[in-house]
């Protein structure tokens, strides 16, 4: 088959760790036979130096019209210290999260038994912690109006909104997930304080009769984050709003201590969004030191969820395993001898 696949490779460490994606989705190709066409679009602060607007058009445009988005990361520290940028690498990618309606952000958090000793956490908590972390990616406080600043500039507003069918479709993908692992969701909230917290909890309570084979808890956001960190392998599927998701799933994925590692999926509407959790990294941008695993186990979630291509994932994850296995690591998952970013993507994609 053939597959159109969008590359918005962005900022810092983006265009590098991509690159290795690439390489190891043409080894899949040749191993199985398809061809993935990729085109190259702007994004984030490269997008505005380049056309001044960090999601344009022709950006989306080529998202439309694709299988399927890997996306590198975005971010410049020149944007971080400066509150009064007009425009901001971030908003590019809220801005393509809004248009493409990716609705919901899949983080799964697992752990590598060879990196466990880089866990902040003590090993027997952490060892075989296995959950998925499901965040809301369009609504709530990210999106909610009116926001802003009062006239006297003496005050600024955000908005938390949500509707109960955003609820559904999020919480049905929650369902979902759970019904085809533990058959467990953990729904978080701050019901004991927020409105929309509250609506949350009656809409998923309007669900639970359908989804009889789940065991479903709901947690306050405060308990869930220290639940987090003093008994990680109690979680299975969590399912959670826009912010407390930002807050929750950096958290959830920093135990494991592999953060290089942990892929993502921004599902939704239109073409999903495939990408690692770590960011820009800008320290290490164009250094070739930067840990590809996460990028190139996105395009494995990439292979499964958008293309349907299951043994083709797994032979991406398989790879990966036997690279760490052999030691073929950055020096971020290393004490002994480390390998270049490319040599890492290199190895994998031979491997293949
Ligand atoms: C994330 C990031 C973004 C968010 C930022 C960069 C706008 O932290 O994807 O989690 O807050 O959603
Ligand atoms: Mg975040």
């Amino acid at each position: 088959m053939n597959y159109k696949i969008a590359v918005l490779a962005g900022d810092g460490i983006g265009p590098e760790i991509v690159e290795q994606a690439i390489k190891v989705m043409n080894a899949i190709g040749k191993k199985f036979n398809h061809t993935f066409e990729f085109s190259a679009a702007p994004v984030g602060a490269t997008a505005i130096d380049q056309t001044g607007n960090p999601y344009p058009d022709e950006t989306h445009a080529l998202c439309m019209n694709s299988d399927a988005v890997l996306f590198g990361a975005i971010g410049d520290p020149k944007y971080d210290n400066d509150p009064k940028a007009k425009v901001r690498p971030e908003q590019g990618l809220l801005a393509m999260r809004k248009k493409l309606g990716l609705y919901a952000n899949i983080r799964p958090v697992t752990t590598f038994p060879s990196l466990i000793h880089k866990s902040p956490l003590r090993a027997d908590l952490v060892e075989g912690a296995d959950f998925v972390v499901i965040r809301e990616l369009t609504g709530g406080i990210y999106f909610g109006e009116p926001r802003g600043r009062s006239e006297d500039q003496e005050k600024a507003y955000d908005t938390c909104t949500y509707t109960k069918d955003e609820v559904r479709r999020i919480t049905k993908l929650g369902f979902e997930y759970a019904a085809k692992r533990d058959k467990r969701l953990t729904v978080v909230d701050k019901a004991n304080v927020l409105a929309t917290s509250r609506l949350w909890r009656e809409t998923v309570q309007e669900m639970v009769p359908d989804y009889k084979e789940i065991e479903v808890d709901f947690m306050f956001v405060d308990n869930a984050a220290m639940q987090i960190i003093q008994w990680p392998k109690k979680f299975d599927v969590m399912v959670t709003e826009n912010m407390f998701g930002d807050i929750l799933s950096d958290e959830a994925s920093v135990i494991t201590g592999s953060l290089g590692l942990l892929p993502s999926a921004s599902v939704g509407i239109h073409t999903s969004v495939f990408e690692p959790i770590h960011g820009s990294y800008p320290q290490a941008a164009g250094k070739n030191i930067a840990n590809p695993i996460a990028t190139i186990l996105s395009a494995a979630m990439l292979m499964e969820l958008s293309l349907n291509l299951t043994e083709e994932a797994k032979a991406i994850r398989d790879a990966v395993d036997n690279a760490m296995d052999a030691g073929i690591v950055t020096e971020d998952i290393t004490e002994e001898k480390a390998y270049s970013t490319s040599e890492v993507g290199e190895w994998i994609a031979d491997n293949i």
